[in-house]
């Protein structure tokens, strides 16, 4: 199978660049539809502290996505040695303009900067991300209303659909418990019926679990750490993993090894990154429309 830029795909990949295009296309539409009766866009502002490379190319790639889809986008950078209240001083503004409706803090923080305090500053009306404690809650007690899911783990789930995968009744297993990703991706699965099961750093005997996986989530963050040795042949493998190793991306999971036997694999780069980008376009529209109640219907 071809591409649209004339990549070779395997049968059994998840397209997750593929998918993000077709949903920024439906939020360009609708936001050309929502110009037609009110000159206000939405605006997602994102926030960066420190010189992190990887982050930085993750945030202009954001913010030049909600541009691309016709929003407003502002990245604010500060230095690396940016204390915590200064950090809390401009989310308290960023909070108290009617004009900014998403507020993204790019994760993760300098280590002196407590990643809690920052991300519970956040107006949980303008949580873009759907981190804030709040939200989380939501989330975990199954409000489907205007809640902004966090984006890896909505993204995910999004992906899972387009390709018609079942869910209900599956045994999902989740590599990494993060508030980003792990955990959120298990409640997910779980309110489409899954049976899910979560690993972590303090698992024993993880392989044997992860063979009895229909679905493997990885979000480990350990290069190429997912073989054969892991996988139920026939398993459907997404990889959150984005890793650099000698100058080349790479996910948590082996993929050349893995492909043959998996029946979906995410591919890295290309699976869940532009998945991740695409909630995020989706949630800073729902965030514009419950602030200003300007919608397209
Ligand atoms: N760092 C990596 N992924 C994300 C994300 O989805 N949101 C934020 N805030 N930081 C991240």
């Amino acid at each position: 199978m071809l591409t649209k830029t004339g990549n070779l795909l395997a049968e059994n990949i998840l397209d997750g660049k593929l998918v993000a295009e077709e949903l920024h296309q439906t939020v360009s539409k609708t936001l050309q539809h929502i110009g037609t009766i009110s000159p206000q866009k939405p605006k997602l502002v994102v926030i960066l502290v420190g010189d992190d490379p990887a982050s930085q190319v993750y945030v202009n790639r954001k913010a030049q996505t909600a541009v691309k889809t016709g929003m407003l986008s502002e990245v604010l950078t500060y230095p690396v040695n940016t204390t915590q209240s200064q950090l809390l001083a401009v989310i308290e503004k960023l909070n108290a303009d009617s004009l900014v409706h998403g507020i993204l803090v790019q994760l993760p923080l300098p280590s002196h900067i407590q990643t809690e305090a920052i991300v519970s500053a956040i107006s949980p009306e303008k949580d873009v991300d759907g981190l804030h404690p709040f939200n989380l809650g939501r989330l975990l007690a199954g409000e489907k209303t205007a809640l902004c899911k966090p984006c890896t783990p909505a993204g995910i789930i999004t992906l899972l659909q387009h390709y018609n995968i079942p869910l209900a009744g599956q045994h999902a297993v989740v590599l990494g418990r993060s508030n980003i990703v792990g955990k959120p991706v298990g409640v997910l699965l779980l309110q489409e019926n899954a049976t899910v099961t979560y690993c972590h750093s303090k698992t024993r005997n993880m392989a044997q679990i992860t063979r009895q996986a229909d679905i493997l989530v990885s979000a480990t963050g350990i290069p190429l750490m997912i073989t054969t040795e892991f996988i139920k042949p026939g398993a459907v493998i997404v990889d959150v993993g984005i890793n650099r190793v000698n100058g080349k991306l790479v996910g948590d999971v082996d993929f050349n090894a893995v492909k043959d036997s998996a029946s979906w694999i995410t591919p890295v780069p290309g699976g869940v990154g532009p998945m991740t980008i695409a909630t995020l376009m989706l949630n800073t529209l729902t965030l514009f429309t419950q602030q200003t109640g300007i919608k397209a219907d």
